[in-house]
């Protein structure tokens, strides 16, 4: 339904409200055929994003092409844990792990106006979208966008916050998925190996590593993955670590800090 009326307004042109408060107005014969071209494409199952482009995420908007994940409700919950922990007017450095089309990275920045960021990818098409929606909402100046294997290429840098919604699900699990999602995202975004935890395997010490002491982080988690991610941030000498769980009452973040100094 939702979808129906977004197709609706993509093809006439036409706002919400220019919908509800004009609801009989004709569609031209372009505007039809055009219509007609987009159902034909939602009926083969490509996602509404790819088809209209954009993803409204937090208080942002988002371009999104099929190189980048599109960014989920669920990921929110992300901005729940960590924004609270960052001070309105504090010049921190967020990292944020797997950047995608930035969704991360540039909501907290648009809400931090103090707050500086790196984004890495592994995917250079992912940091081009990334960049585009960084100019897009003027952020550029506070987001640096680069392509790298995790930390990686990060040797001497440290930050205050680090996030990432890293891939997560169970490779014999990505057939049995929406054909949205199985046909149509990135399996770099999607794949977390034969368990779906590799991603927090190899992450867990280098957040830890990348952070200033008494910096914070967050990761978004798969169902049922809590225990096993927050033992990893564990063994990798992370403190104050716990799982938060979403609006649906699912632990969907897990958080933690760097043990400070002194
Ligand atoms: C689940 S998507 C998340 C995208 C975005 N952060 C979001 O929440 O919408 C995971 C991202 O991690 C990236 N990725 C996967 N493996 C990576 C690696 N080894 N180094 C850097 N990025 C990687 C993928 O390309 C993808 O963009």
């Amino acid at each position: 339904m939702i979808d129906a009326r977004l197709l609706v307004e993509a093809a006439a042109g036409a706002s919400r409200v220019d919908i509800i408060t004009d609801p009989q107005r004709p569609l031209t014969d372009d505007q039809a055929r055009y219509l007609e071209e987009l159902l034909a494409r939602r009926e083969k199952r490509e996602p509404i994003s790819h088809i209209l482009g954009v993803r409204g995420f937090w208080k942002i908007m988002l371009k999104v092409t099929p190189d980048v994940l599109t960014p989920r409700p669920d990921t929110e919950s992300v901005l729940d844990v960590i924004l609270p922990l960052i001070a309105e007017q504090r010049r921190v450095s967020v990292l944020d792990l797997g950047v995608g089309s930035g969704a991360l990275l540039l909501a907290i920045l648009a809400e931090r106006s103090a707050a500086i960021g790196l984004g890495v990818d592994m995917s250079a098409d992912a940091i081009a979208v990334a960049r585009e929606n960084a100019a897009n909402l003027g952020l550029s100046s506070r987001a640096a966008l680069l392509r790298g294997d995790w930390t990686a290429g990060l040797a001497a840098e440290s930050f205050d916050v680090v996030v990432a919604n890293p891939p997560y699900i169970p490779t014999h699990e990505i057939e049995t998925l929406a054909p949205e999602v199985r046909d149509h995202e990135p399996r770099l975004a999607l794949d977390g190996g034969p368990d779906g935890l590799d991603a927090y395997r190899t992450l867990a010490p280098q957040i830890i590593r990348v952070l200033r002491p008494g910096g914070v982080f967050a990761v978004e988690i798969g169902l049922g993955q809590g225990a096993d991610v927050k033992k990893c941030f564990s063994a990798a000498g992370a403190i104050e670590v716990a799982g938060h769980n979403d609006l649906t009452a699912r632990e969907r973040i897990v958080s933690g800090m760097k043990k400070p100094l002194g």
